[in-house]
């Protein structure tokens, strides 16, 4: 695999409204990958940990795939001598064998927003799914969706929903991300197509309307509340501290574990709202008994359903930095 394939991998990761916030440049041994600022999402990501999970997603990709290459990597974040802030990954020649079973569906992982079929995710898969983070900076709680120790969560869930579509800001920078034609995404191929978001193809203005005209808070918390329902087990990503160097590793070990569960054939879903809105993350964390370090930064959802279309991705040479050889 050359870098170029590399980089190819490490882009299939999943972000933010899938606003791909990176940048990368490979040289010699060392591939580097920048945040790119321009695609941040201020309203729902003020602070940017979102951005830095993604590229954490990113570069775990990137790992994986080099790894099953035969190279081994380290990786740093930010190093002081470079020009500009970015992690830089070094590969080397005689790395341990790969890891088949997660590099084989890098390509086949997807957020699925669908209602699940309530099937229960056997328990050694769930201790598979939380062994699968292996970062000590990162700590992981599961829920039983259907148990009643999870009702405060759910509440939770839905306040943070309520929150978020009562603020004309938050729900206009999800319609900027919302690629309602399919001319749309060929042409960005970026952020949520309709048809990843469960909606026909529309024209944009029509698109708009229904949205501002249906997706009202209490709606969307009764949708969040069924498709969780719908689920078997909730996962909570706690990054041990608030820093970036957290927040990417905190990418890395969601992207292992939803790797492993769709290895497993179990599919997930951001239901991050509580974690989102910083007032009820709060209310969460206290409700968790977090210490004030911790921060619950991402809750998702497994379980069965059917596989839905792609979401696009950017083709990497708008990714790679021109001045840079690969
Ligand atoms: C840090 C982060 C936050 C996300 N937040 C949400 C979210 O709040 N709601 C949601 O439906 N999807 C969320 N997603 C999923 C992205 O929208 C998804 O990864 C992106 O659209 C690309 O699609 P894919 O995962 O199917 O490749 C998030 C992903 C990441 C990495």
């Amino acid at each position: 695999m050359n870098f170029e394939k590399l980089i190819e991998y490490a882009t299939m990761a999943p972000s933010g409204h899938n606003t791909q916030p990176w940048k990368f440049s490979a040289e010699d041994h060392e591939i580097r990958i920048y945040p790119d600022h321009n695609r941040s999402l201020p309203v729902v990501d003020p602070d940017d940990h979102a951005l830095y999970i993604s590229l954490g997603c990113a570069l775990e990709n990137l790992i994986i795939a080099a790894k099953q290459d035969g190279l081994k990597s380290s990786a740093e974040y930010f190093p002081p001598d470079e020009k500009e802030e970015c992690i830089r990954v070094t590969l080397f020649q005689n790395g341990e064998p790969g890891d088949d079973e997660l590099f084989n569906v890098i390509p086949v992982r997807q957020s699925n927003r669908s209602l699940y079929n309530e099937k229960k995710i056997p328990g050694d898969y769930v201790r598979k799914l939380t062994e699968a983070s292996q970062f000590d900076s990162v700590k992981i709680k599961t829920f039983d969706a259907n148990h009643k120790v999870t009702e405060p969560v759910i509440d939770l869930v839905k306040e943070g929903n309520r929150v978020q579509f009562s603020d004309q800001d938050f729900v206009e920078e999800l319609i900027s991300w919302i690629r309602f034609t399919r001319k749309e995404m060929n042409e960005r191929n970026d952020g949520l197509s309709a048809e990843v978001m469960g909606f026909p193809f529309v024209p944009r203005w029509f698109g708009r309307f229904i949205l501002k005209t249906f997706a009202k808070p209490e709606s969307e918390a009764s949708k969040a509340e069924k498709q969780l329902r719908s689920s078997s087990l909730l996962m909570l990503f706690i990054s041990k501290k608030n820093d970036k160097k957290h927040w990417i590793e905190t990418g890395r070990s969601f992207q292992r574990v939803v790797l492993t569960a769709t290895s497993l054939g179990i599919v997930h879903a951001h239901l991050n709202m509580p974690c989102e809105v910083e007032t009820v993350r709060k209310k969460l964390s206290a409700h968790l008994g977090l210490n004030n370090d911790e921060q619950p930064l991402l809750l998702i959802r497994f379980g069965y359903a059917k596989e839905l279309p792609r979401s696009p991705r950017r083709p990497i040479d708008e990714v790679i930095l021109k001045s840079n050889t690969v």
